[in-house]
């Protein structure tokens, strides 16, 4: 499992182990990502940005990105989607975070313009790559997740 933004991994790539999964993070924040590596000594980590790593060279049977998408311009969204699918094995499962209905605003912890493309712009992103999907989510704090498979 990889987990694309993952921050310091708290508290999503923590979780991933704690339910058994083998998890690998990518950040390009140097601080956030020694958190991740204080939280998650036996964890490969990269600092990179999704759309320059390299994914340690392998692939994976899941990938997560949450609370990343959004922060990207649309291109780079898209772009990075496609990265998760040719990182992902046949079958692979891919949960993302992002507003439900094609929306701007500007992020209040970065202060970046973030934009979601919706469900609509999200079914076409995963279909150009060959990724299906095939659910969606909320959370207790009204935050919408989109579940793919590839
Ligand atoms: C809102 S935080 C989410 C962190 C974590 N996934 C969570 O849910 O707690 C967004 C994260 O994306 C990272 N990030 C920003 N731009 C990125 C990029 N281009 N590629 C990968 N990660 C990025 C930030 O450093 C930050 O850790």
């Amino acid at each position: 499992m990889v987990d694309i933004g993952c921050g310091s991994g708290r508290p999503i790539a923590l979780a991933l182990a704690d339910a058994g999964f083998a998890v690998s993070g990518i950040d390009p924040s140097p601080t956030l990502l020694a958190a991740f590596r204080r939280a998650l000594p036996d964890a490969p980590a990269a600092c990179e940005t999704a759309e320059a790593s390299d994914y340690f060279g392998r692939r994976f049977d899941g990938a997560v990105a949450i609370g990343l998408l959004f922060l990207l311009p649309p291109a780079t969204q898209a772009m990075v989607v496609g990265r998760v699918a040719q990182v992902l094995r046949p079958g692979g499962r891919f949960l993302f975070s992002a507003p439900a209905a094609a929306c701007r605003w500007t992020d209040t912890l970065t202060g970046r313009e973030s934009r979601s493309l919706g469900e609509a712009g999200y079914r076409v992103v995963l279909g150009e790559v060959g990724l299906r999907l095939v659910g969606e989510y909320e959370d207790g704090g009204g935050n919408h997740y989109f579940a793919a498979v590839g």
